[in-house]
């Protein structure tokens, strides 16, 4: 099995950061001076992903403009020589990289998100990227890893991360029997448990690798937590006839979700940002923090 195909669930509304996105789409949110949605592409292009597909909602048009081509721009910044920023306009969509755009009609759920991309993935498995989970894995991306694992292993593979025991209620949160160092073979998987009853801290951080079976499962997957279709419950139906293996990815995460995440992505990348690092990293130390 071969991965060639991402999904990005970005129909959700993203009521964490009202008012920003009460127009804009949250994925739009830039970190530093990239959206989180193209940091999210290229975390699958990397990856050797051909196909991005986005699972949309009627407020999110300015993803696809992003991917799109921009004739104009590139025709202004061509005619004043402005070769360095006609790179990152083209770059945004790498040649050979294509995207689908299909529509979640009603907010029922990642789980439901997943489903809509059904048609267009077809029978092959594929990755799941969930933006605003930032993950920076320094030299070897977190999906690139994973896909290492998934190529190894031949079945779903999802990224996984210690969370602090009081914050289970955020997370899929998976019971594992440890085979490696960093690889466990699933045993059990509950969406957002209350940290007096999840079986680990170990919480599904919005990278996942997934067989086909898994549409199948959807179909068929009522309701759960909060009222809507989870990912998580047919995930824990696909480990019942299937090996699903939880990868502790080396990086680190930010929950772009949020306020305080975003701050810290968006500190941590301006340091490492060619332009901005050694500007920022002065103003930051002239900032008389107590
Ligand atoms: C979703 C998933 C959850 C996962 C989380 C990762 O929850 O349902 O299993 O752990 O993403 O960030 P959400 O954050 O959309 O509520």
């Amino acid at each position: 099995m071969k991965l060639r195909k991402a999904v990005f669930p970005v129909a959700g509304m993203g009521t964490r950061f009202l008012p920003a996105t009460k127009a804009n789409p949250k994925e739009m949110l830039p970190i530093v001076d990239k959206p989180l949605i193209q940091y999210a592409a290229e975390e699958a292009i990397a990856a050797g992903i051909k196909e991005l597909i986005f699972v949309t909602s009627s407020s999110k048009r300015a993803i696809e403009d992003h991917f799109d081509k921009n004739y104009e721009m590139e025709d202004r910044l061509e005619r004043a020589g402005k070769e360095k920023l006609l790179k990152i306009v083209r770059e945004v969509l790498p040649e050979g990289v294509s995207c689908a755009y299909v529509r979640q009609p009603e907010a029922l759920g990642l789980g439901h998100a997943v489903l809509c991309a059904m048609p267009v993935v077809g029978n092959e498995p594929f990755a799941v990227i969930l933006a605003d989970d930032l993950i920076d894995g320094g030299n070897k991306p977190c999906l690139t890893q994973m896909a290492e694992m998934f190529h190894e292993h031949q079945c779903s593979v999802l990224g996984v991360q210690n969370v602090a025991r009081d914050e289970t209620d955020k997370y899929g949160i998976c019971k594992a029997i440890s085979l490696a160092e960093n690889l466990g073979r699933v045993e059990g998987i509950v969406e957002k448990p209350a940290p007096s009853v999840a079986p680990s801290t170990l919480a599904v951080v919005g990278r996942y690798i997934l067989t086909p079976r898994i549409f199948e499962l959807l179909e068929t997957t009522g309701r759960g937590a909060g009222g809507e279709i989870q990912l998580t419950d047919a995930i824990a139906r696909l480990l019942q006839e299937e090996q699903v293996l939880a990868y502790q990815f080396s990086g680190k995460r930010f929950d772009c979700g949020g306020k305080l995440g975003y701050l810290q992505a968006t500190v941590e990348y301006a340091l490492k940002h060619d332009e901005l690092k050694s500007a920022f990293e002065k103003y930051l130390r002239g900032l008389s923090i107590d």
